[in-house]
């Protein structure tokens, strides 16, 4: 071999080389990110406070979607986020805050009708609405399915199987959930496309008490995460890419997620996706405790449980088609 040829491959492949060039890339990446990342200079970005709010929104919303509730729960949160979106609308004055507005009263009406009214979240609504008016009226809040009618979903064509999928949080604990179902949905989510086909993609599936331990870990699951049966932690192996595809196992990783999430729901099981965005000791810790190889990333985790004959859901108001697409030309 060349010596040319040698030294080529002797850079591509060094270790200590391939480290100071992600270090290289990864610097670069962070300048980007420091400036358009939400976190920075937030309240001063209509599109960063809007996120912001928009999560905090939804906070409230998928609360009350618990199966098991507590009513009244986060009372300062929801004053906070008043006080906020009021701030919002001081700064941006053409700003739609129509989703935040409806969610808060259903928040209100929900806590009232079940007998725990408050009244200090009224007072501050009512300073609201009188600072906004209201530009279209939405549903918010949360909605009632029958397990019956999600079924039939399931075998229905895809616009209207996908669109009966939602995030479940209110879970029949009676029903056991047979683990064949799930491997069944793995079986069909392999179909999930992939860079050059490199199937990268892996699911850890925790049982019972493991998967009870990965919920309180990921602490996305507070008040519902006991009532789950399976955690299934997506991952993708690190060892299948090269330079200038770091973020490439998080593309394929996802997709398959998504396919085995709209799998699961084809088998008529309950399930909520969950994240694994952890600071890096974090996600140290995670593989540490769950036994995911050093050299796979993990990219979500999908809790699975039965549905109620009944159950609620939170109804996740998405945006108008128009704000998902631009045709250039
Ligand atoms: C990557 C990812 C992470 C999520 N993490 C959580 C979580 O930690 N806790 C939670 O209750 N919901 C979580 N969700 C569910 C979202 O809140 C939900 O998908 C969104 O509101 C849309 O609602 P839908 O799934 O019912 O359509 C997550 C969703 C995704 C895609």
């Amino acid at each position: 071999m060349k010596l040319k040829e040698r030294l080529r491959l002797f850079i591509r492949h060094n270790r200590v080389i391939l480290l100071f060039r992600l270090m290289l890339d990864a610097f670069y990446e962070a300048c980007s990110q420091s400036k358009h990342l939400g976190a920075s200079n937030m309240m001063r970005d209509e599109v960063k406070f809007a996120a912001d709010l928009c999560i905090r929104t939804h906070a409230i919303e998928k609360g009350m979607s618990i199966g098991s509730v507590r009513m009244g729960f986060g009372q300062p949160k929801v004053l906070a986020l008043i006080d906020d979106l009021l701030l919002y609308v001081s700064r941006f004055p053409s700003v739609s805050i129509d989703e935040s507005m409806a969610v808060i009263a259903n928040y209100i009406d929900f806590n009232r009708a079940n007998g725990c009214p408050v009244e200090v979240v009224e007072a501050r609504y009512e300073v609201l609405k009188k600072a906004y008016t209201l530009k279209e009226e939405m549903a918010a809040g949360i909605a009632i399915c029958s397990k019956a009618d999600t079924i039939e979903a399931t075998k229905a064509p895809f616009d209207v199987f996908s669109q009966s999928r939602c995030s479940i949080r209110d879970f029949d604990t009676e029903t056991i959930v047979d683990i064949n179902d799930i491997i069944s949905a793995v079986d069909i989510a392999r179909k999930a496309p992939s860079a050059c086909n490199r199937q990268s993609a892996f699911a850890h599936i925790y049982q019972g008490e493991r998967a009870r331990e990965l919920f309180d870990f990921q602490g996305g699951t507070n008040g519902f995460g006991h009532d789950m049966q399976y955690a299934v932690l997506v991952t993708a192996d690190m060892r299948r890419y090269f330079i200038n595809e770091r973020h490439q196992m998080y593309v394929d990783g996802g997709l398959f997620a998504m396919q085995l999430l709209l799998s699961l729901h084809y088998k008529g099981l309950a399930t909520i996706p969950l994240t694994t965005a952890y600071k890096t000791r974090q996600t140290q810790r995670l593989k540490k405790n769950f036994d995911i190889p050093p050299h796979e990333v993990p990219v979500m985790i999908i809790g699975i449980g039965a549905y109620k004959e009944s159950y609620k859901v939170a109804v996740s108001h998405r945006n108008s088609v128009d704000t998902y697409y631009q045709v250039h030309r």
